[in-house]
């Protein structure tokens, strides 16, 4: 039995194997690649079982159909483990639930590590990441609230309530959390983050684009998503100042071509070809490239989370490939009837009335496209998804409801916009087309 840099004992006699465990804690909190020691730890001892779970989570986080099957040996193994402490156990369990898609589960055993072992800060971070994909933005945030008094003296704390309460609409807390982790380190790409989405929120569009272009030095070795994300940011900023070029120079050089094979990377990319798309640019043949990799992963029959497939599915639409849409489409079908059997009614209820919807503003039919979206528009939020990554299905149902003349449906939301965010100037003029 030896002990975690943050002092929490793991079932194993090599110190190896607690540096790997350092490493991936770490590379999680920071955004980083370095988290695959985790891999050799896990070869070189097969008995510890937090080492066994960590390695089958970093499958999971690849966000793929296949995943859960490269997880089973590094799961089975943390089962099989023949001593465990109780916070392994906790861990092993939640992996497995993870790995079979009972977010509810695997977060119940993130609270209860949290609960009673608040130094594990990666417990709080994976907790705070299913519970980020199940829309429960308040238990994201007391999850971070719950374990701050015990590492009041670590940064990333600090950046994890700083998303908690940005996505609670404590838009000053959070900016302060934001800026003070920021403080405490310099270099966390999640605080950076944090207080871009307070200032993208609040239309603070000069202040987002200083705040983000003076920290983007920090972010030379993040992984791909917290890279093309952070520019992702950037990128919304610019659109918010009316400025589509550079956005689209961002897309160009930043947020498409880092890892084009995985989930956040591709769901970036779609995200803001579309966003460049509404206001009026040729993207030319870029929806191809993107296409072409999710063709290559099997996203037309991925389903591990509705925020990412409904993406995955506008992306095929856009590129004009029928042919995975039609695939999608059926495929999405068949999987939300089994969850719904299941228990789990949000992809029957909501992701494919959106799927319809979302099929329709791609091939111009606005009036279907209203049809399907209008009604499932406070239901988004289910599927997980930051406020300003789902803000891209308000875009699209204002646009189709401003191509069929839908007042009702329109009117209300931009007027919200303007309120929320009064120096966005594209909002004046989609309210222009509202009155003639
Ligand atoms: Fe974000």
């Amino acid at each position: 039995m030896l002990t975690d840099a943050r002092g929490l004992a793991v079932t194993t006699d090599d110190p190896a194997v607690v540096t790997a465990i350092d490493r991936y804690a770490e590379a999680f909190l920071a955004y980083t690649d370095d988290a695959s020691a985790i891999l050799e730890a896990a070869v070189a001892d097969p008995a510890c079982p937090l080492a066994q779970a960590l390695a089958g989570a970093l499958f999971l986080f690849l966000e793929s159909r296949s995943a859960p099957a490269q997880a089973e040996p590094y799961i089975a193994a943390a089962e099989a483990a023949p001593r465990a402490t109780e916070r392994e156990r906790l861990w092993t369990a939640a992996t497995r639930a993870w790995a079979d898609g009972r977010l509810d589960t695997a977060i119940d055993a993130h609270k209860a590590i949290t609960a009673r072992w608040p130094e594990d800060l990666l417990a709080a971070k994976v907790g705070q990441y299913h519970l980020f994909n199940q829309g429960r933005c308040r238990e994201l945030c007391a999850m971070a609230e719950a374990v701050l008094p015990a590492n009041r003296d670590v940064g990333y704390a600090h950046g994890m309530l700083a998303f908690g309460l940005e996505q609670t609409h404590r838009l000053a807390e959070a900016e302060a959390a934001g800026r003070h982790a920021t403080d405490l380190h310099r270099t966390d790409p999640w605080a950076h983050h944090a207080v871009a989405h307070v200032m993208e929120t609040q239309g603070r569009i000069a202040e987002g684009i200083a705040w983000m272009e003076a920290l983007a030095d920090a972010w030379a070795d993040c992984n791909s998503f917290m890279l093309t994300h952070n520019w992702w940011h950037v990128a919304l900023f610019h659109l918010d100042r009316d400025d589509p070029e550079a956005a689209l120079r961002l897309y160009d050089e930043r947020v498409w071509g880092v890892w084009k094979a995985y989930s956040q990377d591709q769901i970036g990319a779609v995200s803001l070809l579309a966003r460049l798309e509404l206001r009026g640019l040729d993207v030319g043949d870029r929806w191809q490239d993107v296409a072409a990799h999710m063709a290559a992963a099997g996203r037309d029959h991925d389903h591990v989370n509705g925020f990412l497939d409904l993406q995955y599915l506008y992306g095929f639409a856009r590129a004009g490939r029928d042919g995975p849409v039609a695939a999608m489409r059926d495929s999405l079908s068949r999987h939300a009837a089994d969850r719904a059997a299941a228990g789990e009614t949000a992809w029957q209820e909501v992701v494919v009335p959106a799927a319809d919807g979302l099929i329709a503003h791609a091939r111009g039919d606005a009036r279907r496209a209203v049809d399907g979206l209008a009604g499932v528009r406070d239901g988004l939020i289910r599927l997980g998804g930051s406020h300003a990554q789902r803000d891209l299905f308000d875009q699209i149902l204002i646009d189709a409801a401003l191509d069929v003349g839908d007042a009702a449906v329109a009117g209300p939301m931009l007027l919200a916009r303007k309120r929320a965010r009064p120096t966005v100037a594209v909002t004046d003029r989609l309210l222009a087309r509202l009155a003639f």
